[in-house]
């Protein structure tokens, strides 16, 4: 059973710009996140309160999260990594953070530079200083269907981790293919583990798309009842400590395909495409949406 309704969570502000080597002008990041929420996206991930160290390119999440339009209605969370990160964020008008944790110790490790275990300690940190603040914190588990450097992730190391960002607070837990390798039965298992122990109405999914899988896994996603899915426009993205992985699905498609399977998400697909051919143009680059690159509109 499809659910009905798909929310739609809008990573490319974030996770689609990341990556990118050249650093991308506030002004442009700005105009995107606004044509995405003219598109109707009700969640867009904005930014990152990480270290300008390890990312340059989101450095100026301050500035972003401060010029854009916020319209009634829309969440614009950003990355927290830590208690200085969620300190910043608030101070930049920040209504909702994640925190971003690991099924892989050496992920955990090149990604936010300590163990599994260290990272519930911090994001723990982050959790209480959110719940004070009454902000509501998503959860991010990466390396769900495979790590670049350790290869194959157990669906129970998942779901121990899930369920311990859940316990914490977490209200949504994002589960990350990071390296788009996992193929549809892979993300059932994984997931069949995962919804033992949190209920799937507290599940997304956010799949990179390297092998040509995130629109099958996340079908498969939604045929198991998940029905909050990630994406980014144009299909951009990576992650800088994952080398070689691509963008993730492009939101494009998954509208596309959520439409024509009669499931409500609210955006508008025309918006969509502006924003993509907005951002791609300014990228110097070709999309990696197919419906954006066919020619045949309908
Ligand atoms: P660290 O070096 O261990 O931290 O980094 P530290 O506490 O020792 O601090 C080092 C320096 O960074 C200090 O500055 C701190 O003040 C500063 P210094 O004294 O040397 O001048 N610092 C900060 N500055 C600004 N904002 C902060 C902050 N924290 C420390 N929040 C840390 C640890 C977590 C900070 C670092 O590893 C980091 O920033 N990592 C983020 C990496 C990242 O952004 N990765 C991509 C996002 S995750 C992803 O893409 C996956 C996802 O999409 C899901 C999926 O696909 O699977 C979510
Ligand atoms: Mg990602």
């Amino acid at each position: 059973m499809l659910p009905k309704q798909v929310k739609i969570v809008e990573v490319g502000p974030r996770d689609g710009l990341q990556n990118e080597k050249n650093v991308v002008p506030t002004s442009v990041k700005i105009k995107l996140i606004d044509m995405l929420s003219e598109a109707g996206l009700p969640v867009i991930e904005a930014t990152s309160f990480v270290s300008p160290k390890w990312v340059p390119q989101m450095a100026d999440h301050t500035e972003v999260l401060k010029g854009i339009q916020k319209f009634p209605g829309i969440n614009y969370p950003v990355l927290t990594p830590n208690l200085k990160g969620f300190e910043a964020a608030v101070a930049a008008g920040a209504k909702e953070v994640s925190v971003f944790g690991a099924a892989s110790e050496l992920f955990s490790k090149k990604n936010i530079n300590c163990s599994i275990e260290e990272s519930f300690q911090r994001m723990g940190g982050v959790l209480e200083a959110a719940r004070a603040a009454g902000i509501p914190v998503r959860g991010y588990v990466s390396c769900v269907l495979g790590c670049p450097y350790e290869g194959k992730i157990s669906p129970a190391k998942v779901a121990e981790v899930s369920k311990k960002l859940y316990s914490m607070g977490c209200y949504e837990i994002s589960l990350g293919d990071t390296i788009g390798v996992g193929t549809p039965g892979l993300m059932k298992d994984m997931l069949s583990a995962v919804m033992h122990e949190v209920p799937v109405a507290a599940l997304a999914v956010h799949c990179h798309d390297t092998y040509g899988q995130a629109l099958a896994n996340t079908l498969m996603a939604l045929q198991m009842g998940v029905s909050v899915v990630d994406a980014s426009v144009a299909g951009l993205g990576g992650c800088p400590y994952a080398q070689g992985a691509s963008g993730n699905l492009a939101t494009e498609d998954l509208v596309y395909m959520l439409s024509g399977l009669g499931i409500h998400t609210g955006v508008n697909l025309q918006k969509l495409l502006e924003a993509g051919d907005f951002i791609c143009q300014v990228l110097n680059r070709k999309t990696s949406s197919k419906v954006a690159q066919a020619s045949c509109r309908l």
